[in-house]
This record gives structure tokens, C-alpha cells and sequence, in this order.
């Protein structure tokens, strides 16, 4: 067999697909390996959501290209959103044999042969209305043996005016939940502990739609839940215009089911969000934050939040640490805006927020939510929670790392437990990235 080494870039929807391709790759002959030395062929799954991310995987084809020096028969792949945005450029500026966008991978075996046959470069990156594959059982790469993701859905058509996505990811389209259900029952019985359902908005999850029997993504959830007790569920990610309060219901009536939520709020202004196509005011976030807690005990809620976005005023930005605030989110992603060609943002507004105060407000952003996860964090000290136990700790080896319910990470002497099992907890310490406790 010949040697595959993948490097996964962005989002969790790219790792699972980095699992397709090993699949895939390995019906034609292809192993995966986590050696770039001993690899015949190299791919990089990429992520075009800021500038950042696509400088990075350019750098690395650079690094890449530079390992045929020693290696002529090897070939250099580009997969995932850079693939699909960029396409001839990434051949004709980074020296690369394939480029296949997300929809594609089914080719990747045929472009590998003719691109070794001809000695020339091929692209595949045509959007598809109907791939999910469904019947690609995927092969798990950096596995821990007890957390794995399922792609549910692909393609997103919320066209926010930020976002590269609908470009680079097409049009949303659902999974047959039969075999959704199947993948998660084969990873139960493989020793997985926890599946995370993945899609750009899984709130638009649909099945048979209109029909008898129909299935949205609540039935879906509760499908999975069903499985078996042990088995948690958790899922990613929800648009607050359609968070239902369907699945509030379901998560809050299934135990293994983690009380844990990412709503993106993006900004806490109005005005902003109107200009990022979000389709909800503040009060609407507003609203879906308190039926959150009104519904389920102890949520865990996480979210996402742009800086700078365009013409955004003082009082703008001075909404969104207020929300922050309000919401007291247990952690948050933060980023600079960062934009991206062909979006509609870019098309009509100005990014006219200067780097440098883009980067003030981001900081604020970040010492705000520093001080929140902290009280979040400190505020569990004492409490005993059930810890679903995912590897060794990085401090030393005595001590194991684990999740609760509500996502956050617990470190704990590891006494007689073992990776892959439950334990109790209780919460001695913290800071505000992580929470420390002991076995009870
Ligand atoms: N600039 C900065 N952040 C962005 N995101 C999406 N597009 C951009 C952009 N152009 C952020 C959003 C989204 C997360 C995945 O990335 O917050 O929720
Ligand atoms: Fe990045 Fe978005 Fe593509 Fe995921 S879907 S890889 S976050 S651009």
C-alpha cells in the first residue's frame, strides 16, 4: 500500500471530511500515516474562512513542494473551501498535482492516477446539489477512541455578507438518517463514548420533508440519543434564527444528551447584524438565550463574535460586550473581520475599520471573556459532575482529562479509571481555561 498523510485545516465539518477521503483512499490502495517523510502522497484540507487561515496552507505548500527534492514521485493535494475558492491558482502558485473541492473527493482516486500517468495537474471542484456521502463509512484519523464527528448535513444557503461558505460548500442538503443512525451505532460498539453531529446550520436538518414520516433535526437527535444511554450526543452548529424550541425540549429530556450549546451572536447590535444578513435583532438573540435557560438546567453556551465588522461604530461594539455580558457565556471564539471576495459584504460595504482598531476592540473582546469564563469556571468549584474521560493530560501522566456535559475540560488524578470511561468529579480548582478536581 501506498502512504497518505492529510493535514486538516478550519472547521470540525473538515476534519470528518479528511476521515471521508481516508476512506476512500484506502479502497484504492492508499494507508494514512502521521509521518510527512514516509508519505507518497500529501493532502491539505483547507479552510477559507479568513485571510489567516488560507496565508497559512500557502506557506505549507511551499514546504511541501520542497520535499520532491528528495522525493520525485511525490504527489501534493489541496482539498476542502481553498480548493473550491482558488481552484487554477493553487496549481499555478503552489505547484500542487490535485485540487478538489468538498464535493468532489469521489474523484480523487482518478485524478491521482492521470495526474501520476500525464505528469500534469488536474481540478475537480464542481458543486454537487446531492452528495453527502452517505455510504462512506469514514476512516478515523488522530482518533482518541472516544469522541467521533458525524457529518449530517453539508452546504449552507444562509449567505450571511461575511461568509465564504455558501461559495466554497454549496447548497445545504441532509444525510439519510439511516445512515447517520448506522455510524453512530457502529462507533458505539467500536468503544466511542460521545458523537458530535456536524453541519454549518443543523437547525435545517430535513428528511422526507412534508411527509408522514418526516424527520427534522430534534427526531433526529432523539434518534441518536436512543442508541444507547452511554453514548453522548452533542451537535454543531446552530443559527440562532432557528434553534427550535423542539430541541430545547429533546435536549433537555434525554441525559446523554450534553447541555451544551454554540449559538454564533457574531454582534450584540442590531444595526450589524442586519448588515451581516444574521436575520435576527439583539432582542430576538435575546429571547433565544432565555428560553435556552428556561428550558435546560445548567446549559453550557458558547458562541461566536466578529470585531470590526463594517462601519461598526463605538456603541456597536459597546452592544456586543454588553451582550457578552448578559449572556455570560461560558467561552466564546473571537476574530477579527477579515474580508473575503465575492461575499456580499464585500461587494456593498467598506472594511473600513482600521486594523489596528479592529484589533483594540478584538482584545477588549478577549480580556471580557477571559473574566467570564473565569466566574463561569469559578462558579463550578465544588460542584460534582459526570466526566466522560478523553486522553492522558498534557501536564503529566498521572492525571486524565475528561468533559462534563457542559463541555468543559476537567483534570484529575487518574486513579483506577481509564480513557473511555465515566467518572464522577468534583471540581477542586480552576483558572479560566480549565477546571482541576478529583475522582469521588
Ligand atoms: N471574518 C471573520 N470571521 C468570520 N467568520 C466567518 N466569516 C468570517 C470573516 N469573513 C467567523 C464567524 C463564524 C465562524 C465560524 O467564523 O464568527 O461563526
Ligand atoms: Fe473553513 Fe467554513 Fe470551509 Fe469549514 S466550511 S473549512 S470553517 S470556510
Amino acid at each position: 500500500m501506498k502512504k497518505v498523510y492529510i493535514e486538516t485545516y478550519g472547521c470540525q465539518m473538515n476534519q470528518a471530511d479528511s476521515e471521508v477521503v481516508a476512506s476512500i483512499l484506502k479502497n484504492n490502495n492508499y494507508e494514512a500515516t502521521n509521518d510527512i517523510l514516509e508519505a507518497d502522497l500529501i493532502l491539505v484540507n483547507t479552510c477559507s474562512i479568513r485571510e489567516n487561515a488560507e496565508q497559512r496552507v500557502k506557506k505549507r505548500l511551499i514546504e511541501f513542494d520542497s520535499l520532491r527534492k528528495k522525493k520525485s514521485w511525490l504527489k501534493i493535494g489541496v482539498l476542502g473551501c481553498m480548493a473550491e475558492r482558488l481552484q487554477k491558482q493553487l496549481v499555478e502558485e503552489c505547484n500542487v498535482d490535485i485540487v478538489v473541492g468538498p464535493d468532489s473527493y469521489r474523484d480523487i482516486p482518478y485524478l491521482l492516477n492521470e495526474a501520476e500517468k500525464n505528469n500534469k495537474s488536474y481540478i475537480s471542484a464542481i458543486l454537487s446539489e446531492d452528495e453527502t456521502y452517505a455510504d462512506i463509512t469514514p476512516v478515523k484519523l488522530d482518533t482518541n477512541g472516544v469522541t467521533a464527528f458525524i457529518s449530517i448535513m453539508r452546504g449552507c444557503e444562509n449567505f450571511c455578507s461575511y461568509c465564504v461558505v455558501p461559495y466554497t460548500r454549496g447548497k445545504e442538503r441532509s444525510r439519510d438518517p439511516q445512515t447517520i443512525i448506522g455510524e453512530a451505532q457502529d462507533l458505539f460498539n467500536k468503544g466511542y463514548r460521545e458523537v458530535t453531529l456536524l453541519g454549518q446550520n443543523v437547525n435545517s436538518y430535513i428528511w422526507n420533508k412534508g411527509q408522514v414520516n418526516e424527520i427534522n433535526f430534534a427526531k433526529l437527535m432523539e434518534l441518536v440519543a436512543k442508541i444507547s444511554p452511554l453514548l453522548r450526543v452533542r451537535f454543531s452548529t446552530s443559527h440562532p434564527k432557528d434553534i427550535s424550541q423542539e430541541l430545547l425540549d429533546t435536549i433537555a429530556k434525554y441525559d446523554n444528551i450534553c447541555k451544551f450549546i454554540h449559538l454564533p451572536m457574531q454582534s450584540g447590535s442590531t444595526a450589524m447584524l442586519k448588515k451581516m444578513n444574521r436575520k435576527y435583532t439583539r432582542e430576538d438573540y435575546m429571547n433565544k438565550i432565555t428560553a435556552i435557560k428556561n428550558t435546560i438546567k445548567d446549559c453550557g453556551i458558547s458562541t461566536d463574535i466578529i470585531a470590526g465588522f463594517c462601519s461598526e461604530t463605538i456603541e456597536d461594539h459597546k452592544e456586543t460586550l454588553s451582550m457578552m455580558e448578559w449572556v455570560g457565556y461560558d467561552s466564546a471564539f473571537m476574530f477579527n473581520y477579515s474580508q473575503r471576495s465575492n461575499t456580499l459584504a464585500a461587494k456593498k460595504y467598506e472594511d473600513d475599520i482600521p486594523y489596528k482598531e479592529k484589533t483594540r476592540r478584538l482584545e477588549e473582546i478577549i480580556e471580557l471573556q477571559r473574566r467570564l469564563s473565569l466566574e463561569s469556571n469559578q462558579k463550578d468549584v465544588g460542584k460534582i459532575f459526570e466526566v466522560l474521560i478523553e486522553g492522558v493530560s498534557k501536564r503529566s501522566k498521572e492525571q486524565l482529562f475528561g468533559r462534563n456535559s457542559q463541555n468543559k475540560v476537567i483534570i484529575f488524578d487518574k486513579k483506577d479509571t481509564k480513557i473511555g470511561e465515566y467518572a464522577q468529579v468534583k471540581v477542586t480548582s480552576c483558572t479560566s481555561a480549565t477546571l482541576f478536581g478529583e475522582i469521588i
